[in-house]
């Protein structure tokens, strides 16, 4: 899946733009993989306060997990941190906290994950404990990461969690599975982009994503996002969660051979029932997602271009799991069952589509399974056109249930 993006609607901050810079640190690479996090800990202790952290072109050894701060500074990283392989030491994830601040990766620098190793010892296996995050932006506010690369995340590249007013921009993202041995399977999900949780006025700008899950997601209480793509609410158990004022143009999303794309926008909430733990388990919880603009989208052969799943069991019909992804991820989920079909309580209201375009890889092009205990309310859609593989537009190929109060989108069959 890949997605592409211009967008301009950064709310940036002038103390971020233009922080005059008091001390500069400069880090260079120890080499011969000996560990560069301490001096990097360090020179953020003395230069993270309105100061300039640099890091020259190279590639850093991080064998532990560091949490930066930076008030008013700027971290320039010209080079590579390169996550050590070790894949039973990580556990905590990297964090960025702060204010005011820059991170500026150049066009050659961000982060090497060294993800392959995860790939190929999770096989597949989705969610398994203790996958780090690449960049995890936590407690900031008023920050600017741009011209970063992230190749290989390990788990998803990037969240933004618990701060606010945060422009990502010019991102380049690459999760590409290259051992044999997944004989065409998809061993790169869960390497989403970027994930926001918790968090309000995040804009997302320019961004090309290859990968094998969500471009970007949007995890519970998000507000006041600029950008794409939507998936997993109501996931954390009994709280109330909230998706509010969402707003996302100009993306194109492509399938991938070894990945195949479910859905171009992809909306999921869980059964109304708790079933396991998140992330792998869940359900139970309760909330709100609202107005939702998506506007100028394009989508390359999805399995479902439009997707909402809440209900019973999409892409599998025959099985009945809350909802799923598609088959290398559906042991997660299998305890979702019948039983409990019908059951979520999370409401999606107002969704408003304008200009998506596209093809589907199979016979269906829109399937809103919005549940029976909160139906899906005051959604719009105009300059609809996508089209079901083979290129006949027909009956049946637009699936709308419970499904209320919508305009514009005539070819709805419950
Ligand atoms: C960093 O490592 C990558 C992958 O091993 C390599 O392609 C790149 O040239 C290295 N960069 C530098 C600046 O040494
Ligand atoms: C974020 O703030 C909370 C509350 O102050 C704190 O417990 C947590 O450790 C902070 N996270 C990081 C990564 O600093
Ligand atoms: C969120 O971050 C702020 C600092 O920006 C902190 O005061 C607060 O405790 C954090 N909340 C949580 C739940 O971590
Ligand atoms: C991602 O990386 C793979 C493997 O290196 C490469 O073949 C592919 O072209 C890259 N994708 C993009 C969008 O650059
Ligand atoms: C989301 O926000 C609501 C209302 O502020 C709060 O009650 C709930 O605990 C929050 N949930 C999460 C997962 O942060
Ligand atoms: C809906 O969200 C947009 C941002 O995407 C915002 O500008 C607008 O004011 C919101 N509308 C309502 C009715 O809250
Ligand atoms: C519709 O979206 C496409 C991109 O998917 C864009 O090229 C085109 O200009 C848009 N049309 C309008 C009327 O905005
Ligand atoms: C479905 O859930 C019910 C109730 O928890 C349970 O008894 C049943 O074994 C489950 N079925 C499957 C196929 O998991």
């Amino acid at each position: 899946m890949q997605v592409r993006s211009v967008i301009l609607l950064a709310a940036l901050s002038a103390t971020a733009q233009n922080a005059p810079h008091k001390n500069t640190c400069t880090v260079h690479a120890a080499g011969n993989g000996i560990d560069d996090a301490p001096a990097i800990l360090a020179a953020f202790a003395k230069c993270g306060e309105g100061g300039n952290i640099v890091l020259p072109s190279a590639n850093y050894t991080i064998s532990r997990p560091m949490t930066t701060h930076l008030e008013g500074g700027q971290f320039d990283l010209h080079g590579y941190l390169s996550f050590t392989p070790d894949i039973y030491y990580w556990i905590a994830n990297s964090h960025i906290t702060g204010r005011d601040f820059i991170v500026d990766g150049h066009g050659t620098g961000g982060v090497f994950g060294n993800g392959q190793v995860w790939y190929s010892w999770a096989r597949g296996a989705g969610n398994l404990y203790g996958r780090p995050m690449s960049v995890s932006i936590t407690n900031a506010t008023r920050a600017v990461v741009k011209n970063f690369r992230i190749i290989q995340p390990q788990f998803w590249s990037s969240l933004v969690w618990n701060s606010t007013d945060i422009l990502l921009t010019d991102f380049y993202v690459n999760a590409t599975n290259l051992d044999p041995a997944a004989n065409g399977q998809n061993w790169v999900q869960n390497t989403d982009g970027s994930d926001t949780y918790e968090s309000a006025r995040i804009t997302y700008q320019n961004w090309v994503y290859q990968g094998g899950d969500d471009c970007i997601a949007f995890k519970p209480n998000s507000t006041q996002i600029t950008y794409w793509a939507v998936s997993e609410f109501g996931q954390w158990g009994v709280e109330f969660d909230i998706l509010q004022d969402i707003h996302v143009e100009d993306v194109v999303v492509k399938n991938h051979p070894t990945a195949q794309l479910d859905g171009g926008a992809y909306f999921k909430s869980w059964i109304g029932v708790n079933v396991g733990i998140p992330p792998n388990g869940g359900g139970g919880g309760s909330g709100y997602c609202k107005n939702v603009t998506i506007k100028n989208l394009h989508i390359i052969d999805a399995t479902v271009p439009l997707l909402l799943t809440s209900e019973d069991g999409f892409p599998v019909p025959t099985t009945y799991y809350a909802y799923l992804y598609a088959t290398p991820c559906r042991l997660t989920y299998s305890q979702l069952n019948a039983t409990y079909a019908n059951t979520s309580p999370f409401v999606w209201d107002s969704v408003h589509f304008y200009n998506v375009t596209g093809t589907s890889a199979k016979g269906q092009v829109i399937d809103f399974e919005c549940s029976t205990a909160a139906p899906c309310e005051g959604w719009t859609f105009s300059d609809i056109d996508l089209t079901p593989v083979g290129g006949v537009k027909k009956t049946g190929d637009t699936v709308c249930h419970n499904f209320f109060d919508y305009e514009g989108l005539p070819e709805c069959t419950a």
